[in-house]
């Protein structure tokens, strides 16, 4: 098969995401580790896989986390040491997957030496790490919120100032203005590449650039100036895979991030379609059934958008989003053939394909009875937030059933043992009940299963380089149940057909295509027919010119 060798290695690689508190614990402490880890890299290889993004591992007062960091150069000692952390380098490498750091660049924790030192005085050398604003107790410098609950404000008292906050209380925010700050974290970046990490993903990057006085947040006046000068000053020296988290990013943007050139970042990790069944101008928690077909419409815009001008992350999972079974899907009846569907639908597509643990076996969402039983901040906050309002409780569980980030940080579900053989003690989070039918070890051995599904889509992309390059045309753009599109290149086009609802639909596309070969489909028999069952989805693929 042509290989292009102009290509970088990232355009034909499949990422998989490790949320590392929940994916494998080696001491029985109930928490996950970089010992688990190591132990299940065999796993990961079986897969296929290229990279791991793993959620961060710093040392940290785990307000949200982990993603509230008090020491950029230390891993913390939940997750093991530093010397743990090479050997996960070492023996990911051995393995041919590069281990990608998550950078959390917009703030730090307020436990940070940093933060500790800029709240002693005004004239600390470090005060001006952060950003504070004069004012009055209970008066605050504007009316902005913070994403967690509550005001983007907190009163320090000593100081008599403020210290703005786009997240936690626990988590202020860092002065990009300050080229000082921008030095230490270049110099800390540095440091990682040479301990041979494969890449970053940059937590909320598009928020660094912040202008609280003028209420901007993300997308602010000297964002890509900013992320140029990192680049240059640190990626750039390297071959890695960076990756930009941006929730407010519009193609043009990601077109920015993800400049071919390279000036900024590999690609763009961005969120336009999975904010498609909330309520316009609400929030997530606001819920509407998927508008299926703005969806197609969405990722067709971005496939469209971004060809040979930019790189995109295709991604239906992480760990701030629920269950794309149990979302998108049917997690009851056809979680195997719809869970299969959804995957290829998206792998189908133009950019780098992110697997996030557990999406490989169809995990699903999880319905804890009570909140005592959630541990994320942001769905605790959120439930005593509209309890206060006046929302009726069962309302807000129905939100957190459908939204919650914990349905996406129950423990990995390796077999069938007590706690899903996560851990030995007692997990920090339940393990999903479902674990006994749902796990890897089932399902490896399972011809049919979910895992095997994604492992031969992982496949397929290195097969065929029409998967990395291949130009995206949607079809049958109003069909109110098909989802369906080309990928041509000039040897071969590929087309994509999958029935995206639990009910039999009329699509004559796969019988015009009767002579092509069938790369994958996730039902037995032919596809010739006028009819697509529940769920279903197939991709051929035939010589151009026919
Ligand atoms: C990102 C992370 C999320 C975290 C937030 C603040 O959105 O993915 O988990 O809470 O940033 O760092
Ligand atoms: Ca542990």
């Amino acid at each position: 098969m042509k290989k292009d060798n102009s290509r970088p290695w990232w355009k034909d690689a499949v990422v998989y995401q490790i949320y590392p508190k929940s994916f494998q614990d080696s001491n029985g402490d109930g928490i996950g580790d970089i010992r688990g880890i190591i132990q299940r890299l065999d796993y990961l290889r079986d897969l296929g896989i290229d990279a791991v993004w793993i959620s961060p591992m710093y040392r940290s007062p785990q307000a949200d986390n982990g993603y509230d960091i008090s020491d950029y150069c230390d891993i913390d000692p939940m997750f093991g040491t530093l010397a743990d952390m090479d050997e996960l380098i070492r023996q990911a490498k051995k393995r041919k997957i590069r281990i990608i750091m998550d950078l959390v660049l917009n703030h730090t924790s307020d436990e940070h030496p940093w933060f500790i030192e800029a709240k002693k005085s005004r004239d600390n050398p470090y005060h001006d790490y952060y950003v504070w604003r004069d004012g009055e107790e209970g008066v605050y410098p504007n009316d902005m919120k913070a994403s967690f609950g509550g005001p983007a404000w907190e009163w320090v008292p000593e100081l008599k100032q403020y210290y703005f906050h786009q997240f936690a209380v626990k988590q202020p925010d860092l002065n990009w203005e300050n080229p000082k700050v921008r030095r230490e974290i270049y110099d800390m970046i540095l440091w990682w590449m040479d301990r041979g990490v494969g890449g970053f993903r940059l937590d909320v990057i598009d928020q660094i650039a912040k202008e609280p006085d003028r209420g901007i947040t993300n997308n602010g006046p000297r964002l890509h100036e900013f992320l140029r000068e990192m680049s240059r000053e640190t990626f750039r020296k390297g071959d890695l895979i960076t990756v930009g988290e941006a929730w407010g990013a519009t193609p043009e943007i990601a077109k920015l991030y993800s400049n071919p050139d390279g000036s900024e970042f590999s690609m763009v990790f961005q969120f336009e379609h999975s904010m498609l069944d909330q309520q316009p101008g609400k929030e997530k928690w606001d819920l509407r059934p998927l508008p299926f077909i703005e969806l197609k419409q969405c990722l067709a815009r971005w496939q469209t958008e971004l060809y040979q001008t930019g790189w995109n992350s295709l991604f239906w999972d992480n760990h701030d989003l629920p269950r794309i079974v149990s979302r998108w899907g049917d997690d009851g009846t056809y979680r195997n053939e719809s869970a299969k569907m959804l995957a290829a639908v998206l792998h189908g597509m133009q950019g780098t394909p992110y697997i996030y643990q557990g999406e490989e076996l169809g995990m699903t969402n999880v319905t804890f009875e009570s909140i005592g039983d959630y541990r994320d901040i942001e769905t605790v906050n959120l439930y005593h937030e509209r309890l206060e309002k006046g929302y009726e409780e069962a309302d807000i569980m129905k939100s957190i059933y459908a939204k919650s980030r914990d349905n996406a940080r129950t423990p990995m579900q390796w077999d069938d043992s007590a706690h899903a053989g996560f851990t030995s003690g007692t997990p920090w989070i339940a393990v999903n009940e479902n674990y006994r039918q749902i796990n890897a070890e089932a399902e490896r051995k399972d011809p049919d299963s979910v895992y095997q599904f994604y492992k031969k889509l992982i496949r397929l992309r290195k097969d065929y380089p029409v998967f990395a390059d291949g130009k995206f045309e949607l079809l049958l753009p109003e069909d109110g149940q098909i989802f369906a599109y080309t990928r041509t290149d000039e040897d071969m086009q590929m087309l994509v057909c999958a029935n995206f609802t639990g009910e039999p639909a009329k699509c004559s596309l796969p019988g015009k295509w009767k002579d092509a070969g069938t790369l994958i489909h996730n039902y037995e028999g032919d596809v010739c027919g006028d009819t697509m069952r529940p769920y279903e989805a197939v991709i051929l693929l035939q010589k151009r010119g026919k």
